[in-house]
């Protein structure tokens, strides 16, 4: 795992946004992973830049969404696809057809949930951006999911609905059910890229890093995995054990060696 503590959260935007544009500038029909919430926003802005500034393509890539509540109607803009789509896809020259999302208006929901996992298992993710909840959550794994779960339906915490109320009139209007890829579906990607600034995520951050490995943190589950890189302002590593060693390993990363 390779944790960079940035010194603004400007910083870590560019510096995932620059991961994956290098993926899709040098991969033959990449396929990115895309996160939904408030920590990936900036990293969006500076792909939409680059497609506009320096001819950014993504004429050739595919994407797929972590997880959708279940339950609004279809459109409705806080749906994880909808905001996919405001946020970034609309605006870059990603076909709108190798955009995939879990269907979440299916009759048979678990079935449409073990299809969504075999194409994104098919696809093969080259990169995946990751934000954090505050329980530990990656995608909507909260805690107490299995670290080999697969997409299926999950049901939110009240701490992740109270959290997330922000996008809605009130708290009462968060979905209960959410479905999300599994622990062991994200992980199947070749490269995990956690997002994380703010002094809120101080503490999910020192247990996903430097915490036991288990279900009460389901972003410890990153632990196992070979390419990690964590992307931090100084807020979120506040809680860090290892900081200054992050951060010298960082000051002396070899030229050659990119994120
Ligand atoms: C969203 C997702 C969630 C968020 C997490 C952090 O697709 O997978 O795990 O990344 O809830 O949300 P923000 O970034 O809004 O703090």
């Amino acid at each position: 795992m390779e944790v960079v503590i940035a010194g603004s959260p400007d910083e870590v935007a560019q510096l995932a946004a620059g991961i994956v544009a290098r993926v899709v500038s040098t991969t033959e029909q990449p396929v990115i992973g895309l996160a939904t919430g408030s920590s990936p926003l900036g990293a969006y802005r500076s792909l939409i830049d680059q497609h506009r500034s320096t001819g950014l393509s993504f004429a050739g890539a595919s994407a797929v969404t972590l997880d959708e509540y279940v339950g609004l109607p279809y459109g409705h803009p806080e749906s994880y696809r909808s905001v996919i789509r405001t946020e970034f896809i609309d605006h870059v020259d990603l076909p709108v057809e190798r955009l995939h999302s879990p269907d979440v208006h299916a009759t048979d929901l678990a079935a449409a949930c073990d299809a969504y996992d075999r194409t994104v298992v098919e696809l093969g993710v080259d990169v995946q951006l990751l934000g954090i909840g505050a329980d530990g959550h990656i995608g909507f794994n909260e805690p107490g999911s299995s670290l080999s779960s697969r997409t299926r339906i999950k049901t939110l915490t009240d701490r992740t609905r109270s959290d997330n109320a922000r996008f809605f009139d009130s708290i009462g209007d968060v979905p209960r059910h959410v479905v999300t890829q599994g622990l062991g579906t994200i992980t199947a990607a070749a490269h995990l890229v956690m997002i994380a600034t703010g002094s809120g995520k101080a503490t999910p951050i020192a247990a996903m890093v430097e915490g036991p490995v288990g279900a009460s943190c389901p972003a410890s589950v990153l632990q196992f995995h070979r390419h990690v890189t964590v992307l931090l302002d100084d807020d979120a590593a506040g809680e860090l054990r290892h900081g200054d060693y992050y951060r010298e390993t960082y000051r002396h990363k070899p030229p050659w060696q990119h994120l």
